[in-house]
């Protein structure tokens, strides 16, 4: 079964390969942080080491043990030998995961929405889909022009490209459901302006987007790299690993009621996507901490978590004032707490809602398609298919 904790079956691995006190365990008291890059001297410039680097010494190999994730100072045209080879299988990986909204057969999600939903579910399917078509875009801008940019290692580069591509798949699915289903598009596509309570997750996101969106940034400054950190972080394991996953889950809810079965199948492929980036976003911070000896402020993270809880639940009550069948507001703010703690735990952090209980137990079933045992081990054609795709409920 694909994991959201460890997708690709690297945790052993990953122990092995990042020892010591940056792997895993961010210190949950703050420290000074000191930068540990060897390839920049105290006092020396980074830029001036650039240009060294990309001139007269640029004619010396590249030795895979130089590159960093950020900071670093090798020459990011050359992939191999890999630094990170697990950024190499995840991009090989996702690459396996082929589809496009038109593979997917909407004929009776019309009749659904048009005949079989209550105006509570059409009300929840309408503002999910509202919510998730604006995050998409936020995603890709993200990893796109803040994020991509400032890493120094190629494979983790081109995994990200291949992400942001993913991001823009994502779109284009939201709008074919929408423009499908015959919602007004233009009112669809204004509703996280005007209302509250999706407004109100745009706006945590596009603060700390940002925050690390501007192009003097230098990531050799202990305060910037922090924030980049932080920021980064919260993008991976709040923004995608908690919000989108708990974000498909009413949608979800429907499916297993026998309505919106083409939107949920839509939904499913995204989500073996963001069960990769979850996953490689934490992989990224974690690096970051191994290399960087960088410790955070144990209350920003603590008021990352509240604040996301508090945004969470009142899009929760907003979307679900009163439960639709097997879904209520309840269960979702409990997932998104249990899904916190998973988060959490990837990143070496503590728990910051000890006790979630998980809420939704077959959510992590919906991260695999029903047809393959293991997605990652069946071939790649299979994936090119997925019209052909069967559900048993
Ligand atoms: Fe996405
Ligand atoms: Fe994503």
């Amino acid at each position: 079964m694909l994991s959201w904790d460890d997708p690709l079956g690297f945790n052993s691995g990953e122990q092995k390969q990042q020892p010591g006190a940056g792997d895993a365990a961010a210190p949950t008291n703050p420290v000074v942080i000191e930068q540990t890059l060897e390839a920049v001297q105290p006092g020396e410039p980074a830029a001036e080491k650039v240009v060294s680097a990309n001139s007269a010494a640029s004619m010396e190999p590249v030795h895979a043990e130089d590159k960093r994730v950020v900071n670093g100072l090798t020459d990011v045209n050359q992939l191999a030998p890999f630094k990170y080879p697990w950024a190499w299988e995840f991009f090989l990986n996702a690459n396996k995961n082929h589809w496009t909204p038109l593979d997917i057969n909407m004929t009776q999600d019309v009749q659904d929405y048009q005949h079989r939903l209550t105006p509570e579910q059409r009300h929840v399917y309408e503002n999910v889909l509202a919510y998730l078509t604006t995050s998409d875009v936020l995603a890709m801008r993200n990893i796109g022009l803040a994020v991509m940019e400032k890493m120094t290692a190629p494979e983790l580069q081109i995994y990200q490209a291949r992400q942001v591509y993913e991001e823009a798949l994502h779109t284009w699915t939201y709008q074919h459901c929408i423009e499908t289903i015959g919602l007004d598009q233009g009112e669809i596509y204004n509703r996280y302006r005007v209302v509250p309570e999706i407004n109100h997750k745009i706006q945590i996101t596009n603060r700390r987007l940002h925050s690390i969106l501007r192009a003097d940034i230098d990531l050799t400054n202990r305060d910037e790299l922090n924030n980049f950190v932080m920021s980064y972080m919260f993008f991976a394991a709040v923004f995608e690993g908690c919000w989108f996953y708990n974000g498909f889950s009413p949608i979800f809810a429907l499916q297993r009621q026998g309505l919106m079965k083409g939107t949920a199948e839509q939904l499913q492929y995204i989500m073996r996507d963001e069960v990769l980036h979850c996953a490689f976003g934490i992989r990224v911070v974690k690096q970051i901490f191994a290399e960087n000896s960088i410790a955070l402020d144990p209350r920003e993270i603590r008021q990352m978590w509240d604040e996301s809880e508090a945004a969470e639940t009142d899009y929760a009550r907003y979307i679900l004032p009163t439960p639709i069948i097997g879904y209520s507001a309840e269960n979702h703010v409990e997932q998104f707490r249990h899904t916190a703690n998973r988060r959490a735990r990837q990143l070496g952090l503590e728990e910051p809602f000890p006790g979630a209980r998980n809420a939704l137990p077959w959510l992590d079933e919906q991260a695999n398609l029903r047809k393959e045992k293991n997605f990652f081990e069946t071939r790649v054609t299979e994936y090119q298919t997925g019209g052909a795709l069967s559900w048993d409920y």
